[in-house]
């Protein structure tokens, strides 16, 4: 019997333990495994850095909500990303990447795997066409992030994946933003899914972890061995806490999205703003593509300030509610400054974010205690 995701995010890979009946499994805070003779495993592990029960059970939910047949689970959203390009990418290669992506994952791209021998452009991914010319001198990798960070931009997964699969590419969806809950890349055509699992898959502000999906066995082979050799893995107990998370995403993300929607109605005409950027606001250019391929509208938005980067500054520094901070998809809300913060390795480079963006991660606290904290800090 097939269930629903909130039953899913609850038990899948979460059986009782066998011997106590614990409900919630044991974290299996251990390095090794007895062997009852050479090689004779009693549950299949053998060393933490290969497999561990705890990252198990994570990697077992995470490929059921992603709708991927294998899942792998990384210290890091970035480590991840990093033994996916690792897995896939030879000297000689090139990426054709969204123009508005997480600065860190440029970074990685940009200064970690451009010395390697790797070519990077960076493209607008609503110009389909534009996107078709530039995979054309045979990219072997198309990676989008949608929704965008920090621009909200919303890119046409179906219709993207059609596009790098004619130009022999391989297409990865960072869908960090959206979660699972609100967005399924393979479904819609791709071939890999990242997340940074530290935001909304973890939830709470307290794990570091990233994830890779799939549903192609070559690729699957690939991250799965580089995972066991390089051992940039998840230790038990980060995999434990995002378990822990993930059961509750289902309400965190209606809860997220619904405070967003409101704050960005809320703000939209405010006098000291001069664009509020959410897909679920009917004039967001990404706005049918967003109500087609998500269940909702996530819980990040921007705000383009009218008084430049000094009303920008003074805004994220006169929050009460939201805290200044790096990261997002955390029960708090926390406000940020791109162009200095997140972002602050793209400067320079055709990514740069403008210095009038000010991000948010709206939580679920009050919305109207949301609203109350933004527009007090919008008068200072
Ligand atoms: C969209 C996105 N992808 C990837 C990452 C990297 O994840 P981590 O910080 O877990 O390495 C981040 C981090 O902010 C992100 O926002």
């Amino acid at each position: 019997m097939s269930h629903d995701f909130s039953t899913r995010a609850i038990h899948v890979g979460q059986t009782p333990d066998a011997a106590t009946g614990a409900v919630v499994p044991p974290i299996y805070q251990t390095s090794t495994f007895l062997q009852d003779g050479v090689g004779r495993l009693r549950g299949g592990y053998e060393y933490a850095r290969g497999t561990n029960p705890t990252r198990t059970s994570l990697e077992t939910l995470l490929a059921d909500l992603e709708g991927g047949s294998h899942a792998f689970s990384f210290a890091s959203g970035l480590a991840g990303e990093d033994t996916l390009l690792r897995a896939i990418l030879r000297p000689g290669d090139r990426i054709v990447m969204g123009n508005d992506v997480y600065g860190g994952t440029h970074r990685l791209a940009n200064q970690v795997f451009v010395p390697w021998g790797i070519e990077l452009e960076t493209t607008e991914l609503s110009d389909l066409d534009g996107v078709r010319a530039s995979l054309l001198p045979g990219a072997r990798v198309l990676w989008i992030e949608t929704p965008s960070n920090p621009l909200m931009k919303i890119s046409d997964i179906a219709a993207l994946a059609e596009i790098g699969h004619a130009a022999g590419a391989i297409v990865v969806v960072d869908n960090t933003f959206a979660s699972p809950y609100l967005q399924n890349p393979l479904a819609l055509g791709a071939d890999v899914v990242v997340h940074s699992t530290t935001k909304y898959l973890g939830g709470h502000s307290d794990v570091l972890g990233g994830a890779v999906v799939t549903n192609d066995q070559d690729i699957a082979e690939k991250v799965g061995f580089l995972q066991f050799a390089v051992g940039a893995v998840s230790g038990p107990m980060d995999a434990w806490l995002t378990v822990r998370g993930i059961k509750t995403l289902a309400v965190r993300v209606e809860r997220h999205s619904a405070n967003a929607q409101a704050i960005a109605e809320r703000l939209v005409g405010h006098p000291s703003i001069d664009r509020v950027y959410y897909p679920g606001l009917p004039d967001h250019p990404g706005h049918d593509i967003a109500a087609r391929q998500m269940r909702g509208f996530g819980g990040m938005l921007s705000l383009a300030m009218a008084g430049g980067a000094d009303a920008a500054r003074r805004l994220v520094e006169s929050t009460k509610v939201f805290l200044l901070a790096e990261s997002l998809g955390g029960v708090e809300s926390l406000i940020g400054y791109p162009s200095e913060m997140t972002h602050a390795s793209v400067r320079g480079t055709a990514l740069e974010v403008p210095d009038n963006i000010v991000r948010l991660s709206v939580g679920i606290e009050s919305a109207d205690d949301l609203v109350a904290d933004l527009l007090q800090a919008l008068q200072r």
